[in-house]
């Protein structure tokens, strides 16, 4: 995870990777490796006869998800695999694309997965023909290659080498970066069509990473509540879930979690240590018992600034006449927490990350991530759509005080919780070395 390459066009992005069967089938292993390794979900759709030269399972392990094979397959919950697959792409990629399949799809012969899903989808088409020189440049295979070009589908051509025949020519299939670059030039510029992971074809295999072992992070999630009296209080929308994405991230990459919770409806992970702290003043207390030894503190949860001065002990009742207010501000949790990391500096500190929610505008945010004495300070535009509280994606820029400034693309709250502490680690071991040359 922590290989891929921040701010690449195929972050996010699923790529459905359609092989047939050309000798060159084997190299389909090694797109699988580039693709993920630049931040893309890969999906792959096998032709038969693909079968016969490259194996599901090598597949399957590159990239947690099954190969589809058959148009009329179900996945495990019943839903149609090519048409959950055609519904949620971003891209599809045919390489290597043999002669017959681009005679297959010029046709419009929906006899196979990947003809099947290019003709039930609506996202661009990227094909990579390879095959032998005489073949390539057969008066038919020309034709459709050309009506490929009709259909607005991008082809890399092949190039010119030695081919499985023995022979030299023109057929071997591109090479990986001219294919990833023709993928992302369709990209640029749109957004990802399904962020969340529960649109996509199922995960079969969870990635098995356990590289927060050792790690305990503290994190909060959820808004606050101030109490006005006993019935009421002044709170936020905040639900939770970006707290919890990174909560339930961190427990699958093998952390010890702390999640101190203020208001929140989203579900919290089990195995978790974790801390109910509904008001500012709670969440500071907890948050700051929490810190010592702490590896890492994420601060996602929105807490009030401003709380009622004084609270009433019984339920203020209406009087007819109306009601003043009177808010006193609270104890910035992020900045002390901040302070004390750094006051306990002699080996590793806690890294601090905090959250800025921003509305209409993020150029607050480098302001507020020095001002706060974070090490990552992660800012959003809570009113966007898909970006705001209780939504499952996410659109965030990653402030790092003195460093660059990076902006994300749109994704669901898991990948930019593993993203977080992909940065984390990277943070984390940049410091100690830092430390090691002293
Ligand atoms: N935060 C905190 N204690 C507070 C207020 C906010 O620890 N009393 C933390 C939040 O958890 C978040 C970060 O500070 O990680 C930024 O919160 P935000 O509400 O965006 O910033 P504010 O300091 O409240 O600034 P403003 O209201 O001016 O936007």
């Amino acid at each position: 995870m922590s290989e891929h390459a921040a701010g690449s066009p195929l972050t996010g992005r699923l790529v459905l990777l359609g092989v047939t069967g050309s000798i060159a089938a084997y190299k389909s292993a090694e797109l699988c490796r580039a693709l993920t390794g630049a931040g893309a979900d890969v999906q792959t759709l096998l032709s038969r006869s693909a079968s016969a030269f490259i194996g599901a399972l090598t597949l399957e392990t590159l990239t947690r998800r099954r190969p589809m094979t058959d148009p009329l397959e179900l996945l495990p919950d019943q839903r149609i695999g090519h048409i959950v697959a055609a519904d949620s792409a971003d891209a599809i990629l045919v390489a290597p694309a043999t002669a017959r399949w681009l005679g297959a799809m010029a046709a419009g012969l929906a006899d196979d997965v990947i003809t099947a899903t290019c003709l039930a989808s609506a996202a661009p088409v990227v094909v990579a023909p390879a095959m032998d020189g005489e073949m390539w440049n057969h008066p038919a295979t020309r034709a459709n290659v050309a009506k490929l070009r009709e259909f607005g589908y991008t082809i890399v051509e092949p190039e010119v080498g030695p081919l499985a025949s023995g022979q030299r020519g023109v057929g071997r299939l591109a090479d990986t970066p001219a294919i990833l670059a023709a993928l992302a030039a369709v990209l640029d510029g749109k957004p990802i069509r399904r962020p969340d992971e529960a649109e996509r074809p199922p995960v079969v295999m969870p990635l098995p990473i356990n590289d927060l072992s050792g790690w305990r992070v503290v994190i909060t999630a959820g808004g606050t509540a101030e109490p006005i009296d006993p019935v009421r209080y002044i709170g936020n929308r905040s639900t939770g879930k970006m707290g919890v994405a990174i909560a339930q991230a961190a427990l699958d990459r093998g952390a010890l979690v702390t999640l101190i919770a203020g208001m929140t409806s989203a579900p919290i992970p089990s195995g978790v240590d974790l801390i109910r702290a509904p008001s500012a003043a709670e969440m500071r207390e907890a948050v700051l018992a929490a810190l010592p030894g702490a590896d890492a503190l994420v601060m996602a949860a929105a807490v009030a600034d401003f709380r009622p001065k004084k609270q009433s002990m019984t339920k203020i009742a209406r009087d007819g006449s109306g009601l003043t207010l009177e808010l006193e501000p609270t104890q910035d949790i992020l900045a002390e927490a901040a302070t004390v990391a750094r006051a306990a500096a002699a080996g590793p500190r806690p890294l601090i990350v905090g959250f800025a929610a921003e509305t209409g505008s993020l150029e607050r945010a480098p302001e507020k991530a020095t001002r706060k004495g974070v090490d990552l300070m992660v800012a959003n535009d809570v009113a966007m759509e898909g970006s705001g509280f209780g939504s499952d994606t996410n659109k965030v820029t990653l402030i790092q005080p003195g460093g660059p400034t990076e902006e994300w693309p749109q994704m669901s709250k898991r990948q930019v919780a593993d993203r977080l502490l992909d940065r984390l680690i990277g943070l984390r071991a940049a410091k100690s070395a830092e430390l090691a040359a002293r």
